[in-house]
């Protein structure tokens, strides 16, 4: 299997294949990802709410960052991965944008994403320029959640649309290759998809895109604080862990665990030799 390139995400685009995309964080997912034929991995900062116990995505840092990127690159070394720039890591200057997201590609990353339209396309263009693949992220951007009132669909009236349809344009003007249009109606979705021509794809943002994303913990079950609408679970993986969980507790409780298989038994003759040195 060779790695896709962007050359390979826009031919697909071109013959209207479908990228499947989701979002991993260690090198086990990655590996089984790849394994499955997942196109992309974006090593998201969910990582706050899915790994690491947060309410949200904020306190994501660089080097906490960094670690999920270099572990999901060693899991999938032929699959393209994003890095997502957590909170603070490029909003405060073109030069800190561009410093970080090369951290991510020497960390392993193909590409680094971003969240913000117009008011991020001097990074996006920065980033561009130092020759780093940026994608834009656009919609329900979980970094400023606070300012759009929690985590919920946007560009559901037409004034909002129209604002996601203008930083749509801008994101794609300031040279990103690729946008990810999040929680927002299928209509404004297709709209953005009919004025752009780099490659949209979505996150709840229905089916008119160039591929899907999906939060890994979301798809297997695993996330249990609450469901987006659009997520579909492809496994309950919850239950499954906790039924295991359970029938290891009771067999140790019951003595069932460790069985005679599962012990490294000494020689014969070392035993007795050990029995017989200890009765001397
Ligand atoms: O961090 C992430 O997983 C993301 C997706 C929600 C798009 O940015």
């Amino acid at each position: 299997m060779t790695k896709k390139s962007v050359l390979d995400l826009y031919r697909m685009k071109d013959s209207d294949e479908k990228v499947c995309w989701i979002t991993a964080y260690d090198a086990p997912i990655a590996s089984l990802a790849e394994q499955a034929g997942i196109d992309m991995l974006l090593v998201g900062d969910s990582a706050g709410m899915c790994v690491h116990g947060h309410a949200g995505t904020n306190e994501m840092t660089m080097p906490i960052m960094l670690v999920h990127t270099a572990a999901v690159r060693r899991g999938a070394p032929s699959t393209f991965v994003i890095g997502d720039m957590p909170f603070l890591s490029y909003q405060v200057s073109c030069e800190e944008a561009v410093r970080n997201a090369g951290r991510f590609i020497q960390a392993g990353a193909d590409a680094v994403k971003l969240e913000g339209g117009r008011r991020v396309t001097e990074q996006i263009r920065a980033i561009s320029d130092a020759g780093i693949v940026a994608f834009g992220h656009i919609g329900l951007t979980p970094q400023s959640s606070g300012q759009l009132g929690g985590f919920r669909a946007q560009g559901l009236t037409a004034e909002s649309a129209e604002a996601m349809i203008a930083d749509a344009e801008a994101v794609e003007g300031a040279g990103a290759m690729f946008l990810l249009v999040e929680a927002v109606a299928p209509e404004v979705t297709e709209l953005i998809r009919q004025r752009l021509s780099i490659p949209v794809y979505g996150i709840g943002a229905g089916p008119h895109t160039d591929g899907q994303l999906l939060i890994v913990s979301d798809l297997l079950g695993i996330f249990e604080a609450f469901t987006p609408k659009f997520v579909k679970r492809y496994a309950a993986l919850a239950g499954t862990i906790k039924d295991a969980f359970a029938a290891y507790r009771e067999d140790v409780k019951s003595g069932g665990f460790p069985g005679p298989e599962h012990v490294y038994n000494m020689p014969e003759n070392e035993r007795d030799q050990l029995y017989a040195d200890l009765a001397r």
